[in-house]
């Protein structure tokens, strides 16, 4: 986690930084500093908080300049303070760093560091690398990183000035990093959208390559420092687009989005009845799937499980990535293993790509984030081509994912020679359109959300397809509203959370029409005898299931495949309307950082 900018050129860097962070701030929000070099020497301003805290701190202040580099933090070792916050300085205050990663093998290198007299101010693991840097130094940081990187383990994604040397110096394993080109000018960031104001040219970096940048240039060496030439890719995304528009939060733009993010996964897919994917798998020889993710992409893989058992039959398994990166899981060449990820940078699932890979299956990708780590490292897969997803609760990657699911379960079908459902995939193709008119209309779960926003546990329950969909609208509301809430199969209630239902808890109920509605509606039954209060999204008037339920959330009536889509959106405005009348902002829940690039 963390988020990374660094400025070289005739402009002053201040503004940049800021901007650069402000993008960023997805990555980490609770602590962020940053550095400008003014001849030969390194101011430095960090502050606990936002980047807006930072700003205040800024305020008035001049700091010119034309080399800068900045950070914004998401804790892993030491509290968020002003102290554990980034740029690092060694011993001397000659070097300045900024880290995104963790450095696995930082207490071994910080007792040896102190022993060669070093003096550590900070309890980050990040600290280490200014100071083996600075013990490293001859006059050229790029030969100094070099040699420090030697010895260190872990991930990185590192960004280094010297006062003395008029270029910043940047290197990566593990954490995401680009270069962004411009006019006379260079930066370094995490992620595009921190220099998308600037340029739109970018280099992606790949593990293990270190770059130096001045004004204007810039030069790439793997570790031994041997050359390596870099393409330019020219990014298609308007600064608009990672925008609000207008809207109070990112996430309820990004709800609002899905009509135009769902047409973009779709986009060129599905063409005179037959599915178009470009994937570099043997369908026929595929025995098996694992469909690998975590949170809500491991949800949209649940969901993906069901569509590829029933349209190929051919039987699937859904792994937490954090699991299977560990325990050694059986896979075989015939395997083909789904990495699902909005960010594709996800350490766990990018760890269970090489996982995979090392067992020689073939895997591929369900990622949103082009060009980033994931979907660099696999041979092929569907980008989602949402666009960027800045809040940190997963909304449109979601339908995305699970849309892109079913391509994937259609196209693994058309390609072993079975025929596809006509009426599917033209449903599937009118998907966009009729959530554009459901979500141009739909309030009704913001007008419950008004009665429930007090309440202090919530449980979800839905069936087959819908279970999954139970599991992600009570992940939604936990993790952007901090109510405790529960995703349950509804059969399975009675095993135990029956025990909790009285008046107090509400449950929400996702009773569309499918094969087991029948059933679900025993279950409403079962929550009524207990006085339990009832939620039920429904997409159709059904006497007995609207007089089992204390409040109805309509939705539009599609084909069973679909219903998993439509009825995440109504739990996302639920989800979103209670965090927003508590006065949150779910944006920015706490303890959360939109991509998880650690363990
Ligand atoms: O970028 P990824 O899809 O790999 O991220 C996986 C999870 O971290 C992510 O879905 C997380 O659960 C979200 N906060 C859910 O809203």
């Amino acid at each position: 986690m963390c988020g990374i900018i660094g400025y070289i050129g005739p402009r002053d860097p201040l503004p940049i930084l800021i901007d650069g962070l402000k993008k960023l701030e997805y990555r980490g929000y609770d602590s962020a500093g940053l550095c400008v070099k003014n001849g030969g020497a390194l101011h430095v301003v960090k502050k606990r908080g936002a980047i807006s805290d930072l700003e205040s701190e800024l305020r008035g202040r001049d700091m010119p300049g034309h080399v800068g580099i900045a950070h914004t933090r998401w804790a892993t070792h030491g509290e968020p303070n002003e102290t554990n916050a980034h740029p690092h300085l060694n011993g001397d205050g000659a070097i300045a760093v900024v880290h995104n990663g963790i450095i696995e093998n930082y207490y071994a290198l910080r007792e040896w560091l102190t022993r060669e007299g070093c003096v550590f101010r900070s309890q980050t693991d990040s600290e280490v690398l200014p100071h083996l840097i600075g013990h490293f130094y001859e006059g050229d940081l790029e030969r100094a990183l070099l040699h420090a990187l030697q010895f260190v383990e872990g991930a990185f994604g590192v960004v280094a000035v010297h006062k003395d040397e008029n270029r910043i110096v940047a290197a990566r394993r593990g954490s995401p990093l680009i270069l962004g080109v411009g006019e006379d000018e260079m930066f370094a960031a995490s992620d595009v959208p921190a220099v998308l104001d600037n340029t739109r040219k970018v280099v992606y970096l790949h593990d293990n390559e270190v770059a130096v940048i001045t004004a204007g240039r810039y030069a790439i060496t793997n570790l031994e420092g041997a050359p390596i030439d870099k393409q330019i890719h020219e990014i298609q995304w308007t600064v608009d687009q990672i925008e609000k528009k207008g809207f109070k939060h990112f996430m309820l733009k990004e709800i609002a989005e899905q009509p135009e993010s769902l047409r973009n996964t779709l986009r060129g897919r599905i063409k005179a009845g037959r599915i178009k994917l470009n994937l570099d798998v043997d369908p026929l020889a595929i025995e098996r799937v694992i469909i690998t993710a975590c949170g809500t992409s491991w949800h949209a893989g649940l969901i993906g499980k069901q569509f590829i058992e029933s349209l190929t039959r051919i039987p699937v398994e859904v792994d937490y990535a954090s699991e299977f990166r560990y325990r050694d899981p059986i896979v075989r060449p015939t395997d083909l293993v789904v990495a699902i990820s909005q960010s594709g940078e996800t350490a766990d699932t990018l760890a269970s790509v090489r996982e995979a890979q090392s067992k020689n299956a073939k895997v591929i990708g369900v990622v949103n984030v082009v060009g980033s780590t994931i979907s660099r490292e696999v041979a092929s897969g569907i980008y989602l081509h949402c666009g960027p997803e800045i809040g940190v609760a997963s909304t449109k990657a979601f339908t995305s994912q699970v849309a892109a699911m079913l391509l994937l379960a259609l196209f693994l079908r058309q390609e072993r020679g079975l025929a596809l459902d006509a009426g599917l995939l033209e449903s599937l193709a009118a998907l966009p359109a009729l959530a554009e008119d459901y979500l141009g209309e739909a309030r009704d779960a913001f007008e419950i959300a008004e009665r429930f926003q007090f309440a202090h546990n919530f449980l979800y329950l839905g069936r087959g397809l819908n279970y999954p969909v139970a599991l992600e609208g009570a992940l939604k509301l936990k993790e952007i509203s901090y109510i405790h809430a529960e995703g349950y199969p509804a059969a399975e209630m009675k095993h135990g959370p029956i025990a909790l239902i009285d008046h107090d808890m509400p449950v929400i109920f996702i009773a569309t029409r499918s094969q087991i509605f029948d059933k679900i509606v025993s279950n409403m039954q079962e929550v009524k005898a207990r006085k339990g209060r009832v939620i039920t999204v429904l997409d159709e008037d059904e006497p007995n299931v609207t007089a089992l339920s204390d409040y109805v959330i309509h939705v539009p009536r599609v084909r069973e495949e679909l219903s998993p889509i439509v009825n995440a959106l109504p739990l996302q405005q639920f989800a979103y309307a209670i965090a927003d009348l508590k006065g949150l902002n779910p944006d920015k829940p706490r303890n959360l950082a939109k991509s998880v690039t650690v363990e």
